[in-house]
């Protein structure tokens, strides 16, 4: 089980504190959020910020979530900045380009993930899942931090589990989006094990009791 905090609700003027804070209450990786303002209506950051988080934070992981369709500049400037993990969208390109950089990703040593829109069919994985080492089952609408929980992802995840148990996949089910304490534990419960929190995390009180209170829910 892993919680990769989502920064883009943090306070970016105060980045490298939030940070430092999460990470003294455990946490490995972070969940960085790439948004082009045409695959989703918001801009958030580049791969400047990127190469600033694995210079600062050398041993802790990038993961970087990208919504975009425009792989082809982009990926090669993520994987330069350090990325550790990149997930790219079902969504954002055809299946022939979706196999190219799902193997670009990995053949230059960074960790790959499929990420699903609420409404697309599950099923997809199918084609994909051997060529992965997560996979990412958005649980909102991709493009804003703080919004509700899509109910409807748990029977999802579920399905997901089925379909990689039966093809004897092991790979981690990632999700994305309205986590908190309530839905984290109903996504443990129908098989995720690695939950991206933004708002739950950074827009609360104190980062390291949430990280805490949603650890107690997890394990
Ligand atoms: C939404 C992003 C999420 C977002 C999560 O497009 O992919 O990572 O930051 O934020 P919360 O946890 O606030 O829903
Ligand atoms: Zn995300």
């Amino acid at each position: 089980m892993l919680i990769a905090p989502s920064i883009l609700n943090a306070n970016n003027l105060n980045l490298k504190q939030e940070i430092k804070k999460a990470a003294g209450a455990g946490i490995t990786r972070f969940h960085i959020d790439i948004m082009d303002g045409h695959f989703v209506p918001n801009l958030s950051f580049g791969p400047q910020l990127v190469s600033d988080f694995k210079r600062e934070f050398p041993l802790i992981d990038a993961e970087i979530h990208l919504m975009s369709n425009n792989p082809k500049t982009l990926i090669p400037e993520f994987i330069k900045a350090g990325a550790d993990v990149i997930e790219i969208h079902y969504e954002a390109m055809d299946e022939e380009n979706l196999n190219y950089w799902l193997d670009y990703i990995s053949s230059n040593g960074v960790k790959v993930g499929l990420v699903l829109n609420p409404t697309t069919p599950v099923q997809v994985i199918e084609k994909f899942s051997d060529q992965i080492d997560q996979l990412l089952l958005m649980t909102v609408k991709p493009g804003f931090g703080g919004q509700s929980f899509i109910s409807s992802s748990a029977e999802k995840i579920k399905e997901a589990k089925d379909i990689l148990k039966k093809a004897d996949n092991k790979i981690p089910i990632e999700v994305d989006g309205g986590i908190d304490e309530n839905t984290a534990r109903i996504c443990k419960n129908a098989g995720a094990s690695i939950f991206v929190a933004g708002s739950y995390i950074f827009k609360k009180e104190s980062i390291s009791e949430q990280i805490n209170k949603l650890n107690e829910v997890i394990k």
